[in-house]
Order: structure tokens, then sequence, then C-alpha cells
């Protein structure tokens, strides 16, 4: 690291400290009995066990000190007091006010948001008690839920996630691919009568949901749905009021977003409506709690004792100390199977800077790779490379402790074997000794002990966190989602980067304009002249594609 601060050459010692043998996570636990309880925190809704991570007293307290160096706190609080913390594009990040702390640099968004929220409401309880109907006076049993990257990853996650909680009467399709497949089948077996769409998008001008929006009102009126009738069956979530209803939506059925939520953020705000449609108001009510009530502890708790403050400058200590560049979400939660995808551009998007907020090239790694899938599938899949392959990749656990439904006791308590079997596998491994053990108890022979001991050999000393939620519920979901968001702000202020912009998106983006325009001509030869020009721009491995 070029130019490091004491603090930061205190760091790097601590990682050589904790590198060396007499440092393994098995010796820290052996020479102190209380490191599990000391190194587990208590937030809202879920508990955090960062015993297993290489840590200790003296070096989690030069991380805190780096905190207060980077003026994490003062972060934190401009934060929450609406100032311009997304500096490129000159706004606050204000999602929090969603889930009720109405920022002192904006206090007119609190009736912004109680609007939108009664509206939101109104029109949720509408579609559930029957006062909303379709053409044909039926139901809407069909919700077709149309927007990407934010406007699709956070909805459909916690929609799935909250699989208990989903109104009988209703499913809901997700639709975000500009690959025709994915509405296509979406579509099939629907019928234009009972289905509602929600074109969700901040902008109302990604071409993705553009496509899909008017492939959606294309298949509406082929099949039966009539030109008077579009208001009951297609409603639009965005800040674009006019481009909405040029597309055809009536004003009535669009709800407000605004630029002081980022589109990573937009589960909070209407754009989370499939939510509550697929729910019920309450259920969406009672996330937004669950997030409030983390908002409270990042705001409040002292650092030492913030889980999310803990977990985030544990990101930036494995990231730029221990090189390490990815980190694992493993949840042991089929509900949450989305939510690594969600994370990915939580966590991506947001922290994948190379400039620091003044423009200036940072001096360290920034955002790590974030992957995962929901346990226990990743044991028979990638769960291998966690175990035996040559990089460190610290995990994130997630693990529910009481299971949605008595029935479900016994398969459950398996599951939570195998969250908390895999943790301690990470950690302990298996020597060379035991290897030899096992296998010659087993009755191998000598030579067969030779050939295979080395491969059965797992190094161990690998880190990671256990997350505990008592029940997977509405608040205890929020919290959680809460406190990844406040994870990634951590990381962003240590590294002091704008964590609410995206501009490396907008270069694919723009990119795809001119060969899209020539594809779509390429077909009819007459205007190939005239595309000519744009092919000259073109490199030439692309212009062979
Ligand atoms: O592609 C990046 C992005 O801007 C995301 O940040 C956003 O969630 C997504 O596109 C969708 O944008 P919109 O809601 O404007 O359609």
């Amino acid at each position: 690291m070029a130019n490091e601060t004491d603090t930061e050459r205190q760091l790097l010692q601590h990682q050589i400290r904790l590198t060396q043998a007499d440092h393994t996570l098995k010796a820290l636990f052996s020479r102190d009995s209380d490191r599990a309880a000391r190194l587990t925190f208590e937030a809202p809704h879920l508990t955090a066990d960062f015993s297993k991570q290489h840590i200790d007293s003296s070096s989690l307290s030069v991380l805190l000190r780096l905190a207060e160096e980077k003026n994490l706190q003062q972060a934190i609080s401009n934060l929450f007091a609406g100032q311009q913390v997304n500096n490129t594009e000159q706004r606050a990040a204000l999602h929090m006010a969603l889930r009720g702390h109405i920022p002192s640099a904006a206090p007119e968004v609190a009736e912004e948001i109680k609007r939108t929220q009664q509206q939101m409401a109104d029109f949720v309880n509408a579609v559930h008690n029957g006062a909303w109907l379709g053409q044909d006076g039926g139901a809407i049993t069909n919700i077709v839920n149309i927007g990407i990257g934010g406007s699709d990853l956070g909805p459909a996650m916690v929609t799935a996630a909250l699989q208990d909680y989903l109104n009988p009467g209703i499913t809901c399709h997700f639709v975000s691919n500009v690959d025709p497949a994915q509405i296509d089948s979406a579509l099939a077996g629907l019928t234009p009568e009972s289905t509602l769409f929600i074109i969700v998008s901040k902008s109302f001008g990604t071409l993705e949901t553009m496509q899909n929006a008017e492939r959606a009102m294309a298949w509406f009126k082929a099949h039966g749905g009539s030109k008077q009738h579009i208001s009951r069956h297609f409603v639009a979530v965005t800040t674009n009021l006019p481009a909405a209803v040029s597309f055809g939506i009536s004003e009535d059925n669009v709800f407000p977003m605004w630029d002081w939520v980022g589109g990573r953020y937009s589960l909070w705000s209407a754009a989370g409506i499939a939510i509550a449609l697929a729910t019920s108001w309450q259920t969406f009510v009672d996330l937004l709690a669950g997030a409030a009530a983390m908002d409270q502890h990042f705001l409040n708790q002292p650092l030492e004792e913030n889980v999310p403050v803990i977990a985030g400058l544990l990101s930036v200590w494995y990231r730029n100390y221990w090189q390490a560049e990815s980190q694992a979400i493993l949840p042991y939660s089929q509900p949450l199977h989305l939510l690594p995808s969600h994370l990915q551009q939580l966590d991506m998007e947001s922290l994948g800077k190379q400039v620091t907020r003044d423009g200036v090239s940072v001096q360290q790694d920034t955002g790590a790779i974030i992957w995962g899938c929901a346990g226990t599938n990743g044991q028979h899949s990638f769960h291998q490379l966690l175990h035996q392959g040559t990089s460190l990749i610290p995990a994130e656990f997630i693990a529910i402790a009481c299971p949605a439904s008595a029935d479900r006791w016994e398969p459950h308590q398996h599951l939570l074997a195998n969250c908390f079997a895999q943790s301690r596998a990470l950690m302990t491994g298996k020597s060379t000794e035991e290897v030899e053990a096992e296998m010659l108890a087993a009755g191998a022979s000598t030579e067969e002990i030779k050939r295979l001991a080395a491969h059965k050999v797992v190094p161990g000393n690998r880190p990671s966190t256990t997350l505990l939620l008592g029940r997977l519920t509405p608040q205890s979901l929020g919290s959680l989602l809460a406190y990844y968001e406040a994870k990634v702000f951590v990381q962003s202020a240590i590294w002091q980067i704008n964590a609410f912009d995206q501009w490396g998106v907008e270069l694919g983006k723009q990119l795809s304009r001119p060969i899209a325009s020539r594809l779509l001509t390429e077909r009819n030869s007459a205007t190939r002249a005239t595309t000519s020009e744009n092919s000259a721009t073109l490199d030439p491995s692309t212009e062979q594609l």
C-alpha cells in the first residue's frame, strides 16, 4: 500500500502475526475460553458470530482506529442527516427515510413518502379485496413485475424469501432479461383478464424494461385485452411520469420514485410494490420496520458493538490486508436463495470503484467479488474450492434458528447441522495426522495412506462469520437487508469512495446502441451501404461476431 499510515502499518503487522502457526483460529480459541462470546454481537433480529474470523482484541481495536481516522462515525451521521453522499450526482441517499428515518436536511420527503405509501396501501388492498378487478370483472391472480437491476433483484428476492407470507390468490412473476425467452415463459398460461403488469423503472428508459413492457402490451392486446381496460392491467413505478404516460399508462396508475433512492436500494420504495401484492400491505410495513430497527442500531450503537460496522471493517481487513478477492454469501435457507444475486448488485455496483470521492485513484483495492448460493446446495458444488482451493475466501453463513412450521423441524435440524459443520470444517480442517489415523483405522495399507493422504488433508483456518436469525420473518429479513446496506456503506467510507453511483454500467449501454442498430438493419441488404460508416468504428472481433 503506497503512503501507508501508522495504523495501516500496524494492520499489516497484525496480519503477519495472525498468519503465524500459533495464531490459527483453532489456536486463538484454545487460548481464550471467552472468545466465542466476546466476538459475538447482537443487533435487532440477528446475532453475529465473528469468532471464526482472523481477528483478536488487538487487531480489532486497530481496525476500529482505522474507522476513526477515516471519520466513519461522521460519514454515518452525514448519511442519516441526508447530506449529498452521492457527490457525483449531487444527491442524498435517503432510502432510510422510507423506513421511518426522516433526515434533518430533507424534512419535506416525509410528506411525499406518506402520500406514496398511502397510494401503495390503497392499491394493494384494492387488488386483494377485489375492489380492483380485471377487464372481465374477475380478480387479479397474476402479477408480472417488469424491471431490471434494483427494479427486479430486491423485489424478487424478498418475494421469494417471504414464501410463508404469500397471498394464496396471487402468483408473482419477475421478468428482467431482454431475452424474450423469459417474458414468453412467464406469460405462457396467463390470461390478460387476470394479469396485472407493473413496469418498474426509475428512469423509464432502460432498454430491457422498455422492450419487455412493449412485448407485454402487445401480448395483452393480442390475447383479448381491450384498449379501454389497459388502466386495470398496467401500472408503473418511476420518476419519469411523462414517459410512463406516453407509453400508455394512466397517470393515476403511476407510483412515484425519487432521485434520492438508488436503484439497488429501491425495494423499500414503490419499486417494492410487488412484494406487498404478493404478500400483504402489513407484511411490507413489517419489512420496513425490521430495516428501521437495524438503521437505528447502525446509527446509534458505538462502533465497537456495531454489527454492520464490524462486518464492514472485516471486509476491508480481508480485501486490503489478506488480499481476499471475493466473499461468499451462504444463506442456509432456501427462501433466501436469491439473496446472493441481490447482494451482488448492492455490493459490487456500490463498491466497484477505482477513484475516491474526489476523483483521485484509490491507493488500495476496493470491492470484492460477491458470490454464493443457498446451502446445502453449494456444499455439493463449489465448497470444495472453499475447503481445499488455494484462495482465501471469507464466507458469511446465514442460519435461521427456527423452521417456518413444526412439520419442518427434522429436516431443518439437518440444515442447521450442515451450516454449522461447514463453518467448523473451514476452521478446523483435517491434518495429515488425522487423515493417516482415520485411514489406518479404516484398514488402509501403508502404501494407500502414502498415496492418498495429501489429497485428503484439508488445511482449515479459513474464516467465516455466522449470522443467526431466530425466524425468517418480514422484520428479520428487513433487518438483514439493512445490515448489508450498512456494511457496504462502511466499506465505502473507509475507502472514501462514492457507494451510490455506477458510471461503469453506462459504457455497456452506450456501446450496445450502435451495435443494435447494425444488427437490426443488417437483415435488409439495402441498408448495408448506409451502415458501412458504423462498421468502420467497430473493432475487427466485434465486426466478425
Ligand atoms: O444498470 C444499472 C441500473 O442503473 C441499476 O442501478 C438500476 O437498478 C437498473 O439499472 C435499472 O434502472 P431503472 O430502474 O432506471 O430501469
